[in-house]
This record gives structure tokens, sequence and C-alpha cells, in this order.
């Protein structure tokens, strides 16, 4: 290693510093606006609930996690900018209660009555496959009217998958707990049904396939709520319920309970956890240092020494960077955060060349030798192009890289923070690659290329497809068109775009990455992590 390249720029003396402060505290606060949305999603209904009674779908997650316990709130803009209310009608994320890690999905039944629109599939899809892959249980606090019915169709057939996750999940010795408040009629009788553990909250909860109007109308019999699917008859008469609930917070305590009774033990080697020192760099000066204009260039071992774990007795240096003369463009190597060794690979500029390519497909491999997770810092504008670069082989370097992290088994985790453009969105682990936890920061943006280029590529193509027909290319008239393919891209390829539709797990504050990495790596010990060397072709 040489040591310039631990070289940082002083926050104090990068030119232009309160800018990049201000521009980006504008962000979050703008961030913070739309999380809010969220929190208050039910509008008037939330006092309408709490008059009843009631808990709110995060007041009942505030008190089943372990007092002091963090909560990573997981997609919480899941469904912005869609015609349904921001967080899709209910509240997911990773909570410990009684000292193990779950994965909770509780219902907002101030949203629609709790109702799930297709964002929240989505959403509670992408919680299923975050407690399958990382082997957590998972908590239903469930108070919900099933199906929206408006959008049924685009959610009847898929929307069976939930309950298959559960019982999968069961299958897997993944236990599953639903603590019922409220309505869980037709599909949503079948989430305590599913469920290995059902607490019911007594004169609440109300579980059955179909209420007393659907039932005289099926069948002419004539019955009520309490003895078709009260929680009495459910604990005392069908034993669909295990536990009866005084009240709410009973509920909760025997949820607590149950949990503790679970003999969970982490599956993974903590033993190689250490204790660690906080960053040797403030992270608060990310402020200075990240741009919000994505053209303007940054060095991301800034962002790194700020994020890993700083110098301490057994952790010499905090980022160990590996083969750093060559493929520069790309900064990759070893760290360790809140006590666990992680590889890095982050764009130190925008465009990947061949050399980037090979060098982080070789990186990839080291850290499936050694079992070490990886994570993947987003700025970049795609893969080199030109006649040069295909020439030396630009696309089987690129398919080196994302055949390597295609097929690389150790748990990735990813972090927009910058560009993410092209297919260097794929090769640096984008959403369609799996990675086991995916965040943006609120400067970031995505799409298949910036947004004046693409606009640009289309102008070339009208022109061309003109002058094929043998017309004359309105230049002036396209320009209209241009800007306004421009504007789209660009509000398309916006964060809470593509926060909203559940492209991400949530847009954070890029003073919190090194806290929710933290998180996500104690979640990730749940199970062993083995990497693996079998890589399929590389074409050399
Ligand atoms: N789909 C779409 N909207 C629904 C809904 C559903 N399944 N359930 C409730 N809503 C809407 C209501 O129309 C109402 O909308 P509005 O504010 O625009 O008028 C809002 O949610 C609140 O409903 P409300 O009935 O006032 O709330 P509540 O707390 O008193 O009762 C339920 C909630 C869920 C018990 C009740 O709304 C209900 O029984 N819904 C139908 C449940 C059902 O049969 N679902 C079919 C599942 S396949």
């Amino acid at each position: 290693m040489t040591t310039d390249t631990l070289e940082t720029a002083e926050p104090g003396e990068a030119p232009g510093e309160v800018t990049r402060r201000d521009a980006m505290l504008a962000k979050i606060d703008a961030l913070h606006a739309e999380q809010a949305k969220a929190v208050e999603a039910g509008g008037k209904y939330i006092a309408r609930h709490k008059e009843r009674g009631k808990l709110t779908a995060r007041e009942r997650i505030e008190l089943l996690v372990d007092e002091g316990s963090a909560f990573l709130e997981l997609m919480p803009l899941a469904g912005w900018g869609s015609d349904f209310a921001v967080g899709a009608s209910m509240v997911t994320g990773i909570g410990v209660v009684e000292g193990v890690e779950c994965m909770i999905v509780a219902n907002d039944p101030t949203v629609k009555g709790g109702a799930l629109n297709p964002w929240s599939l989505r959403k509670s899809f992408r919680a299923a496959e975050i407690a399958e892959r990382n082997f957590i249980p998972t908590i239903n606090l469930t108070e919900s009217g099933g199906a929206d019915l408006p959008t049924q169709k685009e959610i009847f057939i898929p929307g069976g998958r939930g309950f298959r996750d559960l019982t999968r999940a069961s299958a897997r010795k993944q236990p599953t707990i639903s603590v019922v408040f409220g309505n869980s009629t037709a599909g949503g009788a079948y989430v305590p049904g599913m469920s290995d553990y059902v607490i019911m909250v007594k004169e609440r909860a109300k579980v059955f396939l179909a209420g007393p109007p659907l039932v005289k109308m099926a069948t002419g019999e004539e019955t009520d709520d309490e003895s078709l699917g009260g929680a009495e008859m459910h604990s005392r008469t069908s034993g669909l319920s295990d536990f009866l609930a005084v009240d709410e917070l009973d509920a909760i305590r025997q949820a607590r309970r149950v949990v503790a009774r679970l003999n969970w033990r982490k599956k993974g080697d903590t033993d190689r956890v250490t204790d660690y020192a906080e960053p040797d760099l403030d992270p608060d000066e990310l402020l200075d240092l990240i741009p919000t204009d994505l053209k303007e260039p940054f060095d991301p071992r800034d962002a790194i020494l700020r994020i890993v774990d700083g110098t301490s007795a057994g952790n010499g240096m905090p980022f160990d960077e590996f083969k750093p003369l060559y493929g520069s463009a790309l900064c990759v190597g070893w760290a360790r955060l809140h006590g666990r060794e992680i590889g890095i690979l982050a764009n130190a500029r925008g465009v990947l060349m061949s050399e980037e390519a090979q060098k982080a497909a070789q990186f990839i491999q080291l850290a499936n030798q050694k079992d070490t997770p990886l994570l993947f810092l987003h700025n970049t504008t795609g893969y080199m192009v030109g006649k040069e670069y295909e020439q030396n082989g630009i696309i089987k370097h690129g398919a080196m890289m994302i055949n390597a992290v295609s097929n690389s088994k150790v748990p990735h985790l990813t972090v927009i923070m910058g560009a993410s453009y092209g297919a260097g969105n794929y090769g640096m682990n984008g959403r369609a690659y799996d990675p086991r936890f995916l965040f943006t920061w609120p400067s970031a943006k995505s799409s298949v290329m910036g947004p004046a280029q693409l606009a640009g590529v289309l102008e070339i193509v009208a022109r061309e497809s003109a002058e094929k027909k043998g017309e004359v290319f309105d230049a002036a008239g396209f320009q209209g068109i241009k800007d306004m393919v421009e504007a789209q891209i660009e509000e398309q390829s916006l964060p809470y775009v593509l926060s909203g539709m559940v492209y991400d797990d949530g847009v954070i504050d890029p003073r919190d990455t090194r806290t929710v990495l933290g998180i996500c790596l104690s979640v990730i010990d749940n199970q062993p992590i083995e990497g693996q060397m079998n890589f399929g072709v590389f074409r050399l």
C-alpha cells in the first residue's frame, strides 16, 4: 500500500464546502418531509383509531422492540409517487425483540383499513425475502382489510405468495409469529393461519374467511363477528389462536415471551467479531465532502474513512487498499465495520474500464475465498464506450465483473452514493443482483444513462431515421421533445421515485450509513457466511 492512498480531503479546505453541506442538508430535510408523509399517511383516521383505544402501527413496534434498541425501518417510502399513500399501508423493518433480530411487518390500519395495494405487496415480499436470506424470525402485527379491492386484479394472484412465504419460512426453521389486533379477513385470515404462533387481542381480533354479511349472502346463516372469528372463539374453540391477550399491551408482552422462548441463537461465526473504534474521521463531515451535483467528482476514500471502524489495537489501518495502482477508477480494499471484516468496492471516478472490471472480478473472488461480505459504493456512469475500449474487450471484461457479482455467494451490501447509470449499476451489484440490503443517499440518481445523454441519443436516432426516409430533420421542433424527455428521465432517476417502486430498502442520511450497515452486518450474522469459488466461465 502507498501512503498517499489514504490521504483524504480536509473538509475545511474543500472549496465550496458550505455549499455542499447546505445542499446536502436541504436534501436531507426534503427526505424527512417525505418520510413524515408515511408517518402521517392515515390522516384523520389516526385520531379515530386512537379514540377506539388502539395503538398505531409504529407505537406497537416501539413497544415490541427492546427498550433503547434501534429499529431499522425498511422501505418507508414504498408507494411514493403512486396513487397510494406513502408507506403502502404498512410499516416494516428489523427490530431486536428479547435480544433476537426479527423482521417486523405491521399493517397500518389507519390507511385504507390496512388494505394491501400493489406496493404493499412489493414491500411485504421484499421483507419476506430479507427475512429468508438473512435467516431471521418474522413477527406480523396484523390488522388489515385484506386486498385493496379496487386494485384486486393486480394483487389477488401474486398475493398468494405471502402465505406461501410464511409456511416456507416455518419449514426452514425460521419462526413466524402473528399478533392479531383487529380485522384479518378473507386472505388476511391466512396470516395467522400460516404462522407458527398466534396471539389474538380479546374483543378486537376478527379472523374469518368471510364476515357476517358475506356469510348471510353465501349460505343464509345469521351470525355475528365474535362467534364467527373473535379472539375468545379462536382461543377456546377453533384453536387458531394460541394465546388470548386481554388488550394490545398484553398481546405485545406475550409476543415478546414467545420470542424469548424461541431458543434462538445466531448461527454465524460471531467469534470473528472484534472490538472496534469509531471512525478516525467524523461522519458528520460527509456533508461537506459529498457533492449533490453529480457532475462534481469526489474521492470515495473520503466517505470510506468516515464509515468504517477507526484505528484501534486490533485494527492497525482503517482501510487496506488492494491493487491501488491498477484500475484506479475503482477503489477496492478491506476494512472493518462494527468489528466485522468487509471488502469494499467503490467507484473513484465515474467510468469503469477493463482494468477496473478485472480488478473487481479478482477482488470479489478473494472475498469469497475468505468468506467476507462485500460493500459496493456506487458513483458510476457505467462502462467506458468507444472504439479503443471495444477493441480492448470492454464487453467481456464488464461481463467478467458482472459474472463475479452474480455468482458470488458472500453477502453483499450496496449503497448508491451518487450516480448509478447503465450496466455500471449491474456490475456494482444493483438491485437486480440481490444485495442483502440496498440503501440510497438523497444525492443519488439511477437510470439507464444520464438524462442529457439519453435525450441526446434520442435526437441522433430521430435525425438518422428522418435522413433514411429522405425527410428534413426538424432540430428546433425536436428540442421540445428533448427537453421533456430529459426532465422526465431526471425525475425518474430520483431516489424517491426508485424508493417508491421498492428498488431500494430506504433512502438514508449519509451520516447514518455506518449505523445502518452495522445493523445489517449484525443481521447477516444470523447464519454462516460461505463464499464459493465456482463462477462459471470467465471470458478471459
Ligand atoms: N379495499 C379498499 N379500501 C378499503 C378496504 C379494502 N379492502 N377496506 C377499507 N377500505 C377503505 C374504506 O373504503 C375507507 O375509505 P375512505 O376513507 O375513502 O372512505 C377507509 O378504508 C377506512 O375504512 P373504514 O371502514 O372507515 O375503517 P374501519 O377501521 O372502520 O374498518 C375494515 C376497517 C377493514 C374492518 C373495514 O373497512 C372493512 O371491513 N373492509 C373490507 C374488508 C374486506 O372485506 N376485505 C376483502 C378482503 S379480500
